[in-house]
Parts: structure tokens; C-alpha cells; sequence
């Protein structure tokens, strides 16, 4: 997909560039090699940060054995904290081409490419290899996707007999309403965003068992508005750093999602399920 069609030219992925400028700020030079923790604190694309990654680690109780699955891997900040800390291989799955670049120059520069493989492709469409992920993770992607209960079917497939989907992603806690409704399609591109129990049918009738489904609404409203409000605090320095027009969208964006949050319209969840062991079904 192109960089700046439909997903592309949504306002979180307009200016990409943005990590790199941040690791000159850091004195990174341009192509050296860096370290993995240099970048945790501007690659993780999601909530929470690598708290929330090291949260699905210990609840799938991943190993360095553990052959693991990432839907929607944007920069790759997930799937490079999972192998470095775990040491299990991911499979680094993203639709956008740009992301996919610099993810991959990245884990590279990390030394990280022989644990993490990037892979560049739609998760409707990209051919899985034969059912052998241990588990699948997935940080705010899925409400992109257009079919989920294709996408959930096919991650079923792509799962051993008793292994792990672990979600966390965006929903309808309430129906979205005037403003709203344009601002969940244009500024968070969100084309699938059901409530939770449509959401939980959708999971079980692919042939998972659901196991949890947390409520995140609160602490994510609240990692919003401190994030709206830290942005806006250092404004002198992001515009120094990435330039007025980055500094703008990023605010814009940042004070949309504070919005819907606080509006009570937008949801977040936490996602675990599992394939049954015995009962897998082949098709
Ligand atoms: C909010 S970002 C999260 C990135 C990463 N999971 C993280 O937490 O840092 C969502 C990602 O999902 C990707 N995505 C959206 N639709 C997709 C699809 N159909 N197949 C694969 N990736 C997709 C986007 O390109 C984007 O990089």
C-alpha cells in the first residue's frame, strides 16, 4: 500500500521519518548500528509502551522457543522487545511499505535480524506458513483491518492446537456520534470498530476460546490525556527536532483520540483466547 493512500495518510503514520530524527537528537549517527533500547521509547506504536509488551510476555509465558506471530508490527518496537528480552523469534507482519522499510533497517541496525523477520504484506491475504505459531500478538491494528472474522479464521489457522492470540485494539464502547463519526474513519482509520460482545461472537465463532477480555477504556483514556498534554508541554522541542508541520499533526492527533476517549464513544480491550488442543479443525 502506498504511504499516503487510505491507512498511509492516516496522521500517526504521515511522518515516519519521525524515529529518525529522534535518534539524531540521541547522537545516532545516520545508518550506525544502535542498540534496542535506544529505541523503546519511539518505536512502541501502541499504549503503554513496552509495559504493555512485557505484559502479553509473561501472560503467553513466552520462551526463547516460542515462534510468535505480529499483526500490524509498524516500526517493529514490539516484536524487536519481545526478542530481545525473550528471545523468541516473530514473524513481523505490517501492510505499509515505508514501515516496513525502516522496520526492517532497524532491527538490522539492532542486531536483531536473526530473531525477527519482517514481512511485508496485508494480513488478509499474506500466506501464513502451515499451522505453526505458538502464539499471535497484536497491538492496535486489528480495528484497520476490513474483515476481522476472515482475519480471525485465518489467524486460527495459522496457530498449533493450543496456541495464543493476544489482542489489545480499539472499540465502539458507545455509538460514535456527529464529529465523531468522521474522526474514527480519517484520523484513527478506524473501519472496524464493533462493541465488545460483537467483537468476543466474532472471536469464538472463529474457533477460538476466549479466556479474557479486559477493559483498557480507562488507563488508555488516561495514558491519552497525559501524552496530549506531555506533546504540547515540550512543544519548543518537538518542533526543533521534527519541525512545525510534524509537531502540528502529531498534536492534532494526539488531542482527537484525548477526545474520543474522554467522550466515552472510543473502547479499548485486551484480547487473550486459545486454539483448543484437540479440537482443530483442518480445512
Ligand atoms: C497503530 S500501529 C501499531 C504498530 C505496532 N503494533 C506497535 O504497537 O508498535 C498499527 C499497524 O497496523 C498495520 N496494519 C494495518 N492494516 C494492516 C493489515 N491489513 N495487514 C497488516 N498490517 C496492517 C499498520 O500499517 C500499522 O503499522
Amino acid at each position: 500500500m502506498g504511504a499516503r493512500d487510505g491507512l498511509g495518510a492516516m496522521p500517526l503514520y504521515v511522518n515516519l521519518h519521525r524515529i529518525y530524527n529522534e535518534l539524531a537528537e540521541a547522537g545516532v549517527a545516520a545508518g550506525a548500528p544502535l542498540t534496542p533500547e535506544q529505541l523503546f521509547p519511539f518505536d512502541q506504536i501502541h499504549y503503554h509502551g513496552t509495559d504493555a509488551v512485557t505484559h502479553a510476555a509473561e501472560t503467553l509465558q513466552l520462551t526463547s522457543e516460542s515462534r510468535v506471530l505480529e499483526i500490524g508490527s509498524g516500526l517493529g518496537g514490539p516484536a524487536r522487545f519481545l526478542a530481545h528480552t525473550v528471545g523468541c523469534h516473530v514473524t513481523a507482519l505490517d501492510i505499509q511499505d515505508e514501515m516496513h522499510t525502516i522496520a526492517s533497517d532497524l532491527t538490522r541496525r539492532a542486531g536483531l535480524a536473526g530473531t525477527v523477520t519482517h514481512v511485508l504484506g496485508d494480513a488478509l491475504s499474506y500466506p501464513f506458513p502451515d499451522p505453526s505459531f505458538d502464539a499471535v500478538v497484536s497491538w492496535l491494528a486489528i480495528h484497520h483491518i476490513p474483515d476481522r472474522p476472515r482475519l480471525l479464521e485465518r489467524l486460527r489457522q495459522a496457530l498449533r492446537p493450543g496456541g495464543w492470540l493476544y489482542v489489545e485494539d480499539l472499540y465502539a464502547r458507545a455509538p460514535f456520534k456527529g464529529d465523531d463519526v468522521a474522526d474514527v474513519k480519517h484520523v484513527l482509520y478506524g473501519v472496524t470498530m464493533t462493541g465488545v460482545e460483537e467483537y468476543q461472537r466474532e472471536v469464538n465463532a472463529a474457533g477460538f476460546t476466549v479466556v479474557e477480555m479486559s477493559e483498557m477504556s480507562g488507563p488508555w483514556g488516561a495514558f491519552c490525556a497525559e501524552r496530549a498534554a506531555a506533546w504540547k508541554a515540550a512543544a519548543d522541542r518537538h518542533v526543533r527536532v521534527h519541525g512545525i508541520e510534524t509537531y502540528a499533526t502529531l498534536e492534532g492527533f494526539f488531542t482527537t483520540v484525548q477526545r474520543l476517549f474522554e467522550r466515552g464513544s472510543l473502547g479499548g480491550l485486551r484480547l487473550l483466547a486459545q486454539v483448543p488442543k484437540e479440537t482443530k479443525t483442518t480445512e
